[in-house]
């Protein structure tokens, strides 16, 4: 037994701990319940009488050295910083402050534009990603062969019956459509999805702001002077626009929207490549197709729908020359947003 106990007194002299862990661990293995010196009590009671007085002087020892061993080694860790193994000689110091986060300029942009038109008393509707041709296509006056529909622009999840990645909001003016009577006012941001080469003006995903009203007596004038509002508030209120004719199959007339360019004040730069103009969006007249292919009555209902590219307008507003920056998320490239209120 003796030997027992000296055997414990090296180890617990030449015991030195890194981490608090090993500290716990030592204490376990030497005073814990099971422990090598609560082992060497529980024997105790075997010792011959002659020797019991000369043990126990042993392990009373022994058991103080043990406590204070920890106790110390305890206070090297209060002193210290464990992980950093550095001495923390001013406990007032301030801490360093942990970097808060900033919005995208994609929420910032989409939340602009959303507070503009709510401003309006358009109300913000959504739906799914992943839609039926019926919701992207048919209801919005597809033709059956036209190219939108080609494996070239649309992601397929499914074939026959078609399940695929949306490739414009638009297909939430269907849904709205469907379920809401007239009169309609709603803002609908969310993702798209493109079968296209990345590049600096191109991307297979990006979001859009798709824009529906339908009324009675609803004009082209109501649609132009509500796009004129939006363009004032989201670059400024000299911005004037201009709307030139254009296609789509579910508007007619359709329309495309240029504001005049915020940077060289129409005169012509880089960025509206010497013209004057940016082109922001598309619009039109509601077709009456369209209408009809979601239950409302186009003899007595009339409307406009409008859809513009986030990246695109944050693009222009902050003048930032690649797509690409938007998805890698860079540090550098998001903090510079950190001070822009919106
Ligand atoms: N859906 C069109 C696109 O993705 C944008 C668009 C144009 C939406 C005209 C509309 C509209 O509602 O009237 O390019």
């Amino acid at each position: 037994m003796t030997e027992q106990i000296e055997r414990l007194r090296k180890q617990i002299v030449e015991f030195k701990s890194e981490t608090l862990r090993e500290l716990e661990d030592f204490r376990i293995r030497i005073l814990g319940r099971k422990g090598e010196l609560t082992a060497l009590f529980d024997n105790f009671k075997n010792v011959s009488a002659e020797s019991k007085k000369e043990i126990g002087k042993l392990l009373n020892e022994i058991k103080t050295l043990a406590q204070e061993k920890l106790k110390k080694e305890k206070e090297y860790f209060d002193n210290h910083d464990a992980e950093a193994g550095s001495l923390i000689s001013d406990r007032t110091l301030p801490a360093t402050a942990d970097g808060i986060g900033s919005r995208h300029p994609i929420s910032m942009a989409k939340n602009e534009i959303l507070e503009i038109f709510t401003r309006l008393g358009f109300t913000v509707a959504d739906g799914p990603e992943v839609e039926d041709d019926w919701h992207v296509f048919t209801a919005l006056n597809f033709p059956p062969n036209h190219p939108a529909r080609d494996m070239q622009d649309t992601f397929f999840v499914e074939r026959n019956p078609d399940i695929l990645l949306r490739t414009h909001t638009s297909s939430i003016q269907v849904r709205v459509m469907e379920k809401q009577k007239p009169p309609v006012r709603v803002i609908c941001p969310g993702r798209v999805f493109r079968n296209e080469a990345i590049s600096a003006r191109a991307h297979c995903i990006f979001h859009q702001v798709e824009g529906l009203y339908i009324d009675e007596n609803v004009s082209f004038a109501d649609m132009k002077q509500t796009l004129l509002y939006f363009a004032r508030e989201m670059f400024g209120e000299n911005t004037q626009i201009r709307l030139r004719p254009s296609f789509f199959p579910f508007t007619e007339p359709s329309a495309e929207m240029d504001v005049s360019c915020k940077i060289c004040g129409g005169k012509g730069c880089n960025i509206c490549k010497h013209t004057g103009w940016l082109e922001v969006l598309g619009c039109g007249m509601v077709d009456p197709n369209v209408l009809e292919s979601c239950g409302i009555d186009s003899k007595k209902y009339t409307g406009f729908a409008f859809g513009m590219g986030v990246e695109r307008l944050a693009m222009l507003k902050w003048q930032i020359k690649d797509l690409r920056l938007y998805f890698e998320n860079d540090v550098r490239f998001l903090e510079q947003f950190e001070t822009v209120v919106v």
